[in-house]
C-alpha cells in the first residue's frame, strides 16, 4: 500500500498530527497537500511536546522525507522559525523538502486577513488571521508569488508589483490603510529568506513520482478537515482550501487511483473553533469537562475550543466524500468519568429527520440532534494498550460508533503520547 492518507473528519484539531507522527513509523515520505501555517499538529513524543504548523508531522523521524507539496500556501518566514525552533531541539530538517510550485503567504495576506474580518463584524468567520484566505484568492486571481519566484530576483519584483499594485490599492481605498512597501517585502523574501530555503526547494511531483515508483511508502498529511473544506465544508465558515482527501491529487500531484488508504481520524467528541454551525454543541458542565479535561485549546492561537458529542452525521458524510477506509478515534480517554455518553445519530427539523447531511446551510443552522445515550466508564483509560483491557462501556462505544459510521475503526487514542494508542482492529 504505498499511498496513504490521513484526514480530518471534523472541524479540525482531531489529532491528525499525532496518528501521522504514529503512521509515519512505516512510511519512507510523509507530504502536506494543502493550508498552510493555519495548522497547528501537537506531537508528543517521550514527554517533549512539539507543535508543527508548516513541517510535515513525519519530521522527527530520520528515516523520512518530509514534502511541502504545490497546494500548500507558505509563509516562508513562518517555516524558516519553525525548522529552526525543530533544530535547536535536536531535529534534523535538512530533508524538508518544498514544492516550487507552492504558493507564498505575503505580509499583506496577513494584514487583509486581519482586515476582512474586522469588516465583516458580527459575520466574522473567526479566521486564524494568518493570511490564508486571501494568499488562496491571490493564487485564485492568479496573481499569487510562488515559492520558485525567490529563486529569481528579476520574476519576483515584477510579480510583487503586480501583486502589491493591486493590494495597495484595496488597502488605501478599501480599508482606509497606508500602502505595504517592495523594497521592505524584498529585503525580508528575497534577501532574508531565499537563501536560506533555497536548499529545500525542488520539483516535488517528480520527488514524489520517483518515491511511488520505487515502492516506497507515501503519507499525505491534511490539515483542517472535511466539514471546513472549501467546497464540501460549512461555507462560508470554511478554511480556503480543500483538505479532503481528494485535494490530495491537486495539492501534490497524484492522480486518484494512486491512493490506496485514507484514515479518517475522528476524535471521540467534536470541537470546532471560530464560527459556524455546531449541531451537537453543549453549553454545559459536559462542554466544560470536554476543554478542560481534553485540553481543548487552539494549538496555535490559543483560542477556547467550542466542544459538542460526537456526530455521526457528520461523520457518515466524511466516509463519503474521502472514501474512507478506516476511522482513527482519537481522545477515548477524555470521556474518562462522565456517567452517559450521547451520540447524534441523525437530525432532525420540521418533521423531517436526516441520517445524511442535508445539503442547505440552513438545515444544518436549525437541526435539533437526536441522541442515542450510553453508559459511560470510570476507569482511567491513558495506560491502556490493547482492546481487551478496555472496560465493557468503552468497548461498547467503540463498537456503536463503528456500526454507525459504516467503516472499521481501526485506531484507538487514549492519550498524546507516541505509545497511547491500540488496536480495535487490526489491519485487513
Ligand atoms: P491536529 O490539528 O488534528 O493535528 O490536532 P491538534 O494537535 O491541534 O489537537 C489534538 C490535541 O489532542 C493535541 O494536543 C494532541 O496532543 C492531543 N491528542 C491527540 N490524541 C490524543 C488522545 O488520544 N488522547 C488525548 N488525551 N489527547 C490526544
Ligand atoms: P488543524 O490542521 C481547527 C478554522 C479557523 C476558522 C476557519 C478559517 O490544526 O486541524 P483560516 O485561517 O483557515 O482562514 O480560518 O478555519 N481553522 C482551523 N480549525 N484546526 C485547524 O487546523 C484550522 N485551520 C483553520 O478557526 O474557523
Ligand atoms: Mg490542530
Amino acid at each position: 500500500m504505498p499511498a496513504t492518507v490521513v484526514v480530518g473528519t471534523q472541524w479540525g484539531d482531531e489529532g491528525k498530527g499525532r496518528f501521522t507522527d504514529l503512521v509515519a513509523a512505516e512510511m519512507d515520505m510523509v507530504v502536506r497537500y494543502q493550508g498552510g501555517h493555519n495548522a497547528g499538529h501537537r506531537l508528543v513524543v517521550d514527554g517533549q511536546a512539539f507543535a508543527l504548523q508548516l513541517v510535515p508531522s513525519g519530521v522527527l523521524y530520520s528515516h523520512i522525507t518530509p514534502v511541502i507539496g504545490n497546494g500548500v500556501v507558505v509563509d516562508p518566514r513562518v517555516l524558516i522559525a519553525e525548522m529552526d525552533s525543530l533544530q535547536s531541539r535536536g531535529v534534523d530538517c535538512s530533508a524538508v523538502r518544498l514544492s516550487g510550485n507552492a504558493h507564498l503567504v505575503m505580509p499583506y495576506h496577513q494584514e487583509l486577513d486581519a482586515l476582512h474580518e474586522r469588516h465583516l463584524g458580527e459575520a466574522k468567520l473567526g479566521t486564524t488571521k494568518r493570511g490564508i484566505g486571501p494568499a488562496y484568492a491571490d493564487k485564485s486571481m492568479r496573481i499569487g508569488l510562488r515559492v520558485q519566484d525567490l529563486l529569481d530576483p528579476r520574476i519576483f519584483r515584477a510579480k510583487l508589483d503586480v501583486s502589491l499594485g493591486h493590494t495597495n490599492k484595496v488597502l488605501a481605498k478599501v480599508f482606509n490603510r497606508l500602502p505595504m512597501r517592495a523594497d521592505d517585502i524584498v529585503a525580508e523574501y528575497l534577501d532574508e529568506c531565499a537563501p536560506r530555503l533555497k536548499a529545500h526547494i525542488c520539483d516535488a511531483v517528480a520527488l514524489l513520482h520517483e518515491a511511488l515508483e520505487s515502492g516506497r511508502q507515501v503519507l499525505f498529511e491534511g490539515a483542517q478537515a472535511t466539514f471546513l473544506d472549501l467546497d464540501h465544508g460549512t461555507y462560508p465558515f470554511v478554511t480556503s482550501s480543500n483538505p479532503v482527501a481528494g485535494g490530495v491529487c491537486i495539492g501534490a500531484g497524484i492522480g486518484p487511483r494512486r491512493i490506496d488508504r485514507v484514515i479518517g481520524v475522528a476524535k471521540a467528541y467534536v470541537t470546532r473553533v471560530g464560527s459556524g454551525p455546531f449541531v451537537t454543541e453543549l453549553f454545559d458542565e459536559v462542554g466544560d469537562h470536554l476543554v478542560t479535561v481534553g485540553g481543548e485549546f487552539g494549538t496555535n492561537t490559543g483560542r477556547r475550543r467550542r466542544t459538542g458529542w460526537l456526530d455521526l452525521v457528520m461523520l457518515r458524510h466524511a466516509v463519503r466524500l474521502n472514501s474512507l477506509t478506516e476511522v482513527a478515534l482519537t481522545k477515548l480517554d477524555v470521556l474518562d468519568g462522565l456517567d452517559r455518553l450521547k451520540v447524534c445519530v441523525a437530525y432532525e427539523l420540521d418533521g423531517e429527520r436526516y441520517e445524511h447531511m442535508p445539503y442547505h446551510q440552513s438545515v444544518i443552522h436549525k437541526a435539533v440532534p437526536v441522541y442515542a445515550e450510553l453508559d459511560g466508564w470510570s476507569t482511567d483509560l491513558s495506560g491502556i494498550t490493547s482492546s481487551a483491557e478496555l472496560p465493557a462501556a468503552a468497548a461498547d462505544y467503540i463498537a456503536f460508533l463503528e456500526e454507525g459510521i459504516g467503516v472499521p475503526i481501526r485506531l484507538v487514542g487514549v492519550g498524546p503520547g507516541r505509545s497511547q494508542y491500540l488496536y480495535w482492529q487490526e489491519a485487513a
